[in-house]
């Protein structure tokens, strides 16, 4: 174990196919609020677009409006319950190209920001921001891990991670890690 310099928390579940990381994906979704801002953090294909896809279902947008990724218009604005900004940071070259493009702004407009590549400029997230982290561990398995520092991610990540029955929401992944910080 090391040294925590902050409360920290994550919960890692595994998803066994495409569909269960878009149904990881709702039930994210399903939990946001005004303001919240998730940073998604993993290799090309990994799953982060079929997350976000996942993620704006759950705020309500329906999936026929939903287009696949924001490479070239760098922001897509989906209506759903509340406004949800999907950006892509894939394509920037800097971080003064991300903010000359006012994507910083999406973060404080009152929907739910979801930022691909988002350990590029970690700075920039707010506090409050969630990390998910998609990794590979097959061609059909990934490992997700929900973490966060600030009470409300911390919150979110609670509700993830949610309880015994956890796994039972239209999806079939299974919890494989678990760590409170300090
Ligand atoms: N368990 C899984 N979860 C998510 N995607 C999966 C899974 N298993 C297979 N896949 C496939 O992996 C691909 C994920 O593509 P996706 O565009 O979401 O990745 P990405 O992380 O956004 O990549 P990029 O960095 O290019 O934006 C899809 O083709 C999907 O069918
Ligand atoms: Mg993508």
């Amino acid at each position: 174990m090391g040294t925590c310099l902050a409360k920290q928390k994550s919960v890692t579940l595994r998803s066994s196919s495409a569909p269960d990381t878009i149904g990881l994906g709702k039930k994210l979704g399903s939990l946001l609020k005004e303001g919240d801002v998730i940073g998604l953090v993993g290799e090309l294909g990994t799953g982060k677009t079929w997350l976000t896809k996942g993620l704006a279902v759950g705020l309500g947008v329906k999936s026929e409006n939903l287009v696949t990724s924001p490479s070239f218009t760098l922001v897509n604005v989906y209506e759903g319950r509340i406004p949800v900004y999907h950006m892509d940071a894939y394509r920037l070259q800097d971080l003064s190209d991300f903010l000359a493009a006012g994507l910083e702004e999406y973060f404080y407009m009152g929907g739910v920001a979801v930022l691909e590549w988002a350990d590029r400029w970690p700075e920039i997230l707010p506090p409050h921001h969630v990390r998910v982290e998609l990794a590979f561990v097959d061609e059909k398995q990934r490992d997700i891990t929900f973490s966060g520092f600030h009470s409300r991610a911390v919150e979110i990540i609670k509700q993830m991670e949610g309880g015994p029955q956890g796994c039972r929401h239209g999806f079939d992944c299974t919890k494989i890690r678990r760590d409170e910080c300090c």
